[in-house]
């Protein structure tokens, strides 16, 4: 008998033909009639596969009584109420390292296009100005910048060996210094913002790091300062980010997330020191494949023998 499995927002074909070889699969979106289904199934479903955008509802998870393990398919979990699935015994795993390189990688994208004005360059040629009006301004160097990086973990990590090889003079805060780290920390992120050119955002979401990126710390960054956000959007002010833009007390901003994805402040549209991306920080083939399969796999060995891979901290001391 197959397990059966509640899989909830988008997932890639290969998770979804693995996840067919091994569990009865039921598609959130394709239910119709959740109520009816969780009257009929809600005994059944011991399994639940999420993405990091989707999570799950609150009320979802209290009518499947049956579930024991969460996996999403992202390394950051903010979606999921962890207390409530931990006080449920249920475990939760997630993606964490599998994607380290391409979001730090993505980080510096987004670095190089705001510092060297990539998009507007490019729409420049594509008006045809290039030839009526010569040349655009000059951009800013990335080679020797002083960053800061707001969250030294595993992806932080990742980003300040990527800068080095562009001799960046980097920072970080973290609530916790490693000390053999050969950057230099700063225990107060204000201060941090008020030293370098660029603060790249990299912590996680959620109550504990909501509006780390302040009024102030934006202050503190400067109308030449770039503020480049690759975590998520609770983690930066929004409006403040957008006042700040717009009076030009903030140089320019390179943005992956958003408070309310999808929806993108349409004043953002407007400004020509900011790009945008889509939320796309760990989405290439390669890594999406990797990340699927971790995702797949923790929920193949959980009922094979129990154990899983990837356990959110959280969840270590209920996994066996
Ligand atoms: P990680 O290894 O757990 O690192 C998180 C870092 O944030 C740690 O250095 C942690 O250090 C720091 N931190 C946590 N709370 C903090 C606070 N209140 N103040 C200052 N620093 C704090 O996580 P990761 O694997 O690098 O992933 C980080 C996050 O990136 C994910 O949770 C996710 O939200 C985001 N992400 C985004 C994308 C994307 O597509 N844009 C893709 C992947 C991940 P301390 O505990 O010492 O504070
Ligand atoms: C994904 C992410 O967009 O891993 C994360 O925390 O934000 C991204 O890799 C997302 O989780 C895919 O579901």
């Amino acid at each position: 008998m197959k397990p059966d499995l509640l899989i909830i927002g988008e997932i890639t074909p290969r998770m979804a033909d693995r996840f067919a070889a091994a569990f009865t699969c039921h598609y959130l979106g394709e239910i119709k009639n959740t109520e009816q289904f969780l009257a009929t199934d809600a005994l059944s479903v011991e399994a639940i596969a999420t993405t990091g955008h989707d999570g799950v509802p609150d009320d979802l998870l209290d009518g499947l009584p049956a579930v024991k393990i969460i996996s999403n398919y992202g390394v950051g979990y903010d979606a999921i109420n962890v207390d409530k699935a931990v006080s449920k015994n249920i475990i939760v795993t997630h993606t964490p390292d599998v994607l380290n390189e391409e979001v730090a990688t993505t980080a510096l994208m987004l670095l190089m296009a705001v510092s060297r004005e990539l998009i507007v360059n490019d729409s420049y040629i594509r008006k045809g100005n290039w030839s009526k009006k010569g040349n655009t301004p000059l951009s800013r160097a990335v080679d020797g910048m002083s960053v800061g990086i707001l969250g030294y973990g595993r992806i932080g990590q990742a980003i300040a060996r990527k800068l080095e090889a562009f001799s960046c003079q980097i920072s970080y805060h973290a609530q916790t210094v490693r000390p053999d780290s050969p950057h230099r920390y700063y225990n107060n992120l204000t201060r941090m913002a008020d030293d370098v050119t660029a603060l790249i955002v990299i912590t996680p979401g959620g109550p504990s790091t909501y509006h780390l990126v302040n009024g102030d710390v934006i202050a503190a960054l400067g109308p030449e300062g770039i503020l480049i956000n690759v975590a998520r959007g609770s983690v930066v002010d929004e409006n403040a980010l957008i006042a700040a833009l717009k009076q030009k007390r903030l140089g320019a901003a390179g943005l992956d997330v958003f408070a309310a994805e999808p929806h993108v402040p349409e004043v953002l549209f407007t400004m020509d020191n900011v790009v945008l991306t889509p939320h796309i920080g760990s989405a290439t083939v390669e890594t999406r494949r990797a990340m699927g399969d971790l995702t797949v796999d923790n929920l193949i060995q959980y009922f094979s023998d129990g154990q899983v891979i990837t356990p959110i901290p959280e969840c270590i001391h209920l996994t066996g």
